[in-house]
């Protein structure tokens, strides 16, 4: 028996240098796709899944994250008193229950690997998922949930993958698949940001993870990695000897918010994907192609 998944981090420390001057005052994060922010559809999604703790590792800049999960009292009784009960159950529905959402701080954005470690003490001794909010996934049922069925079934370490073309390996985590059954990938290694010469597979690692607590001894004794940075990556794959690492091709669609072209096309996708919207952006879209 597999132990299960209850906690989740939410890496939010980044400085989310391609949105400039977006993302000058405002967390990447926070950006809206039509009417929520990224990170909103990440935690629905960790909810989806079962999950029961949220840990968001954040930095400086970032206290709007923490005022979108929180009562607001004053503006929860003035939609009341104009009875716009739609708008007051939209606010009402995100907020988490009180002490399931923690928060920790990574003082200087120092990687994604550095991000998480960051939040070991608040993980402990059990296998985690991390969702990293600028990758949005539209998936029935969601990605995470996708990752959480098959994990209590094989454990280990569990990545969600897709393939990528060869010119852009250098832009993800990269895996040296052993086995493959179009679903499920094995791996013996993994590469960050390989050159596309050097990649030893285009499948590459998207901000879903579902990892054992080892990661974090891992981590601990990290040197940088690619771009200066301590690689989620380099400790995962230091753990390959030990637990088996595999990648699924999950059921669904993922979006690269952290650059523009990646965000504006999830917003489209998302519209028509809002049946209250649907046949207004499809229209709209007619007009301008
Ligand atoms: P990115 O690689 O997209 O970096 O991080 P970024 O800083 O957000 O954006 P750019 O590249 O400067 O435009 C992927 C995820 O890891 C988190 C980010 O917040 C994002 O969710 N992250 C990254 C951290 O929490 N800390 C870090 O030191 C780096």
């Amino acid at each position: 028996m597999q132990k299960r998944v209850r906690k989740a981090v939410f890496p939010v420390a980044g400085q989310g240098t391609r949105f400039l001057p977006a993302t000058k005052a405002l967390p990447k994060e926070m950006l809206p796709i039509v009417d929520r922010p990224l990170i909103q559809y990440a935690v629905d999604e960790a909810r989806e899944a079962g999950i029961e703790e949220f840990i968001f590792v954040t930095g400086r800049n970032k206290s709007a994250i923490e005022d979108h999960f929180d009562r607001s009292f004053e503006l929860e009784r003035s939609l009341s008193e104009k009875g716009n009960t739609e708008a007051l159950n939209a606010i009402r529905e995100l907020v988490l229950e009180p002490g399931q959402i923690s928060y920790t701080r990574q003082q200087s954005p120092l990687g994604l690997g550095h991000a998480v470690w960051c939040a070991r003490h608040l993980i402990g001794d059990e296998p985690f998922a991390i969702l990293l909010a600028d990758d949005l996934i539209l998936a029935r049922p969601g990605c995470l949930k996708q990752m959480i069925d098959l994990h209590a079934e094989i454990g280990g370490n569990l990545v969600a993958v897709e393939d990528v073309p060869r010119e852009q390996t250098d832009r993800y985590g990269i895996l040296d698949v052993t086995s493959d059954d179009g679903r499920i990938a094995s791996a013996k290694g993994l590469v960050e940001k390989p050159k596309p010469a050097d990649a030893p597979s285009t499948l590459s690692i998207i901000g879903r993870y579902i990892l054992q607590p080892e990661v974090f001894e891992k981590l601990s004794t990290a040197k940088p990695g690619a771009g200066g940075e301590i690689q989620l990556t380099d400790a995962m794959a230091r753990t390959i000897p030990d637990i088996p690492f595999r990648g699924l091709r999950f059921d669904g669609k993922r979006y690269d918010c952290g650059n523009r072209a990646g965000f504006l096309e999830a917003s489209v996708a998302f519209a028509l994907d809002r049946p209250d919207m649907t046949e207004r952006v499809k229209a709209m879209l007619k007009k301008y192609v």
